[in-house]
């Protein structure tokens, strides 16, 4: 597992991030097996991943105490922990306190790196957020500060406060919102990209047939790209991968988490995954590479779908926001 320095902190984060937030038994993915997400967890870290992402919001501080838990005893310095401060906590007087939390459920004396979930809702101004975000780093309780969810105008307003080294956006072979001047800019202003959902929560695992639903109680039965036309274009993008993974001997999965790897700008992808199963699947990403024409190949396929998405409100609700 290669091992990449997070913008410009101090962080070394592994080239494969795994995610926790389905580990979190919250209204999104529903419940979880407890036994097997921390095997989950303890998979990843013999597999080589030092990095691992969580968020207060993930089961209410459930997900940040399973992660606490499977990760107890384990060398902390060789590990790098990231967590996120939720919307209703931003105002300057709560932020400490959701740190102290976060590190309570954690059992950590420090965050490697701390994000701020979505920009605010309630019209706290960020430099308010920022400023509390800087006493903290000061006081090595948080080693570095992320936004994730931030339009590229709100990545801008928050660096006028202090050092912003990574960013963490939804972004995968059938979600590129990113693409273009936001994308351009973090890697000009050296800022780490860690995406999320880069399996579009299992789409390009191809594991779903057009004819797949999801029960109403899971989240996904909202999500845009779970909706028609899209799903079905989703699923032909997952075609192609199928193609790429017989000529190398891997699964859509694999290929899909390689291609993100491999995409200039991209620090390191953040993989959920539900067993040790999947995670031994996504975790065979790393070690070989995609050729440059068959990256290519792949991204083509991929921006004639995302092309033709109309400008969604996020990843998980399908409003479409007015052009
Ligand atoms: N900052 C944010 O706003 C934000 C938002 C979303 C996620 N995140 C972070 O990013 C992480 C990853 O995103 P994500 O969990 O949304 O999406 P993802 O990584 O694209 O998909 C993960 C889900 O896909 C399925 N899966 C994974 N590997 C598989 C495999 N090899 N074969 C078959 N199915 C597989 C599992 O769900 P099933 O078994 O149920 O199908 C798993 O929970 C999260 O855990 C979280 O840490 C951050």
């Amino acid at each position: 597992m290669k091992m990449k320095k997070l913008g410009k902190s101090n962080v070394s984060i592994s080239e494969i991030i795994f995610g926790t937030w389905v580990m979190g038994d919250d209204e999104y993915w529903g419940s979880a097996n407890e036994l097997e997400s921390i095997k989950a967890i303890r998979t990843a870290w013999e597999g080589g991943v030092t990095t691992f992402d969580t968020a207060y919001v993930y089961g209410y501080g459930k997900s940040e105490k399973l992660l606490g838990e499977a990760i107890k005893g384990l060398p902390r310095e060789e590990m790098s922990i990231i967590t996120k401060l939720w919307r209703t906590e931003m105002a300057k007087d709560l932020v400490a306190p959701a740190c102290e939390g976060s590190l309570k459920a954690l059992g950590l004396d420090y965050i490697d790196v701390y994000f701020i979930h979505y920009p605010s809702n309630s019209g706290v101004p960020i430099g308010e957020t920022m400023e509390a975000l800087m006493k903290l780093k000061s006081q090595g309780k948080i080693k570095s500060i992320g936004v994730s969810n931030f339009s590229l105008e709100q990545l801008k307003q928050a660096r006028q406060y202090g050092e912003i080294d990574s960013i963490q956006p939804c972004y995968s072979l059938v979600w590129r919102f990113l693409d273009g001047p936001e994308l351009e800019y973090c890697r000009e202003n050296d800022i780490g990209i860690v995406p999320y959902s880069p399996l579009a929560q299992g789409i390009l695992t191809g594991k779903y047939q057009c004819s797949t639903t999801f029960p109403k109680e899971d989240g996904r039965s909202q999500a845009p790209l779970f909706q028609q036309p899209y799903f079905d274009g989703a699923l032909k993008v997952t075609d192609v991968l199928k193609h790429y993974a017989k000529k190398y001997d891997k699964t859509p999965a694999q290929v899909a988490i390689r291609w993100l790897i491999q995409t200039p700008g991209i620090t390191a992808p953040i993989v959920g995954g539900r067993s040790c199963a999947q995670v031994a699947e996504n975790l065979k990403a790393i070690g070989w590479k995609l050729s440059e024409e068959d990256y290519q190949a792949i991204d083509k396929i991929s921006r004639e779908f995302t092309q033709m998405l109309p400008s969604f409100r996020n990843f998980f609700d399908a409003t479409i926001l007015s052009q």
